[in-house]
């Protein structure tokens, strides 16, 4: 099973597994769960998630420890994001329950494809939350499918956990302030290309958004949220548009039970000048520490006091949190599934 694929050198992309799951709502009731191996959906061409987005996805991952087991990390924030993203615009959404059994279940299903351990790779889990009843006017859908399907992928800093680079975005925004930032719905990510593609296209590895409305304050940093070290602080911005990071809020657990000051508040740009070390961190990477951060509006170069290394707060965080997901750290705080 351990030689299945070339774990070490897998891509963050799609790969087909065996299994996912899919469960529909209609006529006022979840159906059962059902298992499939085909990959494509068949749905109405008026479906509400084509045309009025009214999409909601997760992103998490399983974890094969050193004992074997398979660990999954987080589903029931998991499970409260997607409700309260799905919510939000109108849909009906899995409640806990449904929602950690579909994944367990596809988890299960795929076993075959959760990486071994020292391979550093993880399974990548992807709830969709879909409106697929047929609407033309600009209404919720009348029936929605849930779905849940893995793909396993490699580690994510192959060549060692070093620092990325950013560019400050200016002229485009990726959520309006009283907007839909703060869930994970599918326009916010179309939102977010232009800034991304100037950002690739000037060698940055992403890009750094600043508050839609005054264009002052630090807000999400590309498809993750922003944290920098301050002194023995642990400094995170406050944002109704920042959507709330589950690795961010366990990094803040982590840092706080290592006896650091947790701060959640606005961060004017100009701060990052006070920074000893700042990250991105979500559950693709945990975290990617920042090596300079590029400011177009003001030519200005931030730049970390060791941008060719990851600092040492940034090294110790991160390092607890995979010890939590890998199963070599007890699981203290109840945030581990495992799967037997
Ligand atoms: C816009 C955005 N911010 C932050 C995050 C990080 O969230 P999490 O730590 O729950 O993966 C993500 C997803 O990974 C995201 O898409």
């Amino acid at each position: 099973m351990s030689n299945l694929l070339d774990w070490a050198n897998l891509p963050f992309g799609y790969m087909r597994t065996d299994y996912n799951v899919r469960c529909i709502w209609k006529d006022g009731a979840w159906g059962k769960l059902e298992v499939t191996s085909s990959e494509y959906l068949m749905m109405h061409m008026a479906a509400t998630c084509l045309h009025y987005g009214q999409e909601a996805f997760e992103g998490l991952k399983a974890f094969r420890g050193r004992d074997g087991k398979i660990r999954i990390f987080r589903i029931r924030a998991n499970a409260r994001r997607m409700k309260t993203s799905g919510e939000y615009i109108k849909m009906k959404s899995p409640d806990e329950e449904l929602f950690v059994e579909a994944i367990r279940l596809a988890v299960k299903l795929n076993e075959r494809f959760v990486p071994p351990c020292e391979s550093g790779a993880s399974l990548y889990i992807r709830p969709l939350l879909i409106g697929t009843g047929a609407q033309v006017g600009v209404s919720p859908a009348q029936e929605y499918t849930f779905l849940v399907f893995v793909t396993p992928v490699g580690p994510y800093f192959k060549s060692g956990f070093k620092p990325v680079d950013v560019i400050i975005t200016r002229d485009t925004d990726r959520a309006a302030p009283l907007g839909t930032g703060h869930i994970k719905v599918g326009g916010n990510y179309a939102a977010s290309l232009p800034a991304l593609d100037v950002a690739h296209h000037q060698g940055y590895a992403t890009c750094l958004y600043l508050d839609a409305r005054e264009k002052k304050y630090i807000d999400e940093c590309g498809p993750a949220n922003f944290f920098g070290i301050k002194g023995n602080s642990y400094v995170t911005p406050d944002s109704h548009s920042v959507l709330p990071s589950i690795t961010n809020d366990s990094l803040m657990t982590l840092a706080a039970d290592m006896g650091m000051k947790v701060e959640r508040r606005h961060i004017p740009v100009e701060e990052l000048a006070d920074f000893s070390e700042a990250g991105q961190c979500g559950t693709a990477a945990v975290i990617s520490p920042l090596g300079k951060v590029f400011d177009p509006g003001t030519n200005k170069v931030y730049e970390f006091p060791d941008s060719r290394k990851a600092g040492n707060v940034c090294e110790v965080l991160y390092n607890k949190l995979r010890a939590i997901q890998f199963g070599d750290a007890p699981d203290t705080y109840g945030w581990v599934d495992i799967i037997d």
